[in-house]
């Protein structure tokens, strides 16, 4: 199936029928969210999976009871660094040098140059930075659970500061951004599955400068 036939079959499920995900299905949409490009490589986010019911149960109050989020058999979580630290930037390009192959100082014009940057930001400005980061990652694992048929529902509809404390995501210096359950659509039961994918037609969505 190419990507665009993926994407439109893929779309926002609200009814999961409860089959789990394939693990190694689940492997490859972690997998394509790792492999997301992130702004000087710093991969500022980590995925929580949640596979446990009873915390699935736990969370689904803090997620406005969406049902997915129980009915889901992983619970992916994105959440991004609060804050960019020296260490974690000295920690990224060590092992980037060290895997290539090169001196350890390769990069230290760079990283200086960075370091000055970020690190004189608001912690607020590294974690939207860090967020937008853990975003693409998020489209990305959306995309790649389509192409393996995977439904995956993107959501925001959740209180960060309650998921947050409730996964002890602060004393980790994470905080949530994004969550996608993996599940298959209840064909019977989803009220959205055969209404028509709409999007703003394409003269308003593409701007052509020529
Ligand atoms: C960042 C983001 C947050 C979303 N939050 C929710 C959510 O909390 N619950 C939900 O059911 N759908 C959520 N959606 C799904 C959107 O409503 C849906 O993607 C949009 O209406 C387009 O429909 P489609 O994905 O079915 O093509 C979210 C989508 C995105 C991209």
């Amino acid at each position: 199936m190419s990507l665009i036939d993926a994407l439109n079959w893929r779309y926002a499920v609200k009814k999961m029928n409860g089959q789990p995900v394939e693990q190694e299905k689940v492997d490859k949409i972690i997998a394509a969210a790792h492999l997301a490009p992130t702004s000087s490589g710093l991969q500022p986010f980590k995925i929580i999976v949640v596979t446990n019911q009873e915390l699935k149960e736990k969370i689904a109050p803090i997620a406005f009871n969406q049902a997915q989020v129980i009915d889901s058999s992983h619970l992916l979580i994105f959440a991004a660094n609060e804050n960019y630290t020296e260490e974690g930037i000295d920690e990224v390009f060590d092992r980037m040098n060290a895997e290539r192959g090169l001196p350890l100082d390769t990069t230290d014009a760079y990283k200086a140059q960075l370091k000055g940057m970020l690190l004189s930001r608001t912690a607020e400005e590294n974690f939207n930075h860090a967020a937008h980061q853990a975003y693409i990652a998020f489209g990305i694992a959306i995309a790649e659970a389509a192409v393996l048929k995977v439904d995956a529902t993107p959501m925001e509809g959740f209180n960060g500061p309650a998921l947050d404390e409730l996964l002890g995501l602060d004393k980790k210096g994470l905080k949530s951004v994004t969550l996608l359950p993996l599940g298959y659509r209840d064909e019977a039961g989803d009220w959205l599955v055969n209404l028509k994918k709409v999007r703003t037609p394409k003269e308003e969505f593409l701007i052509e400068l020529k």
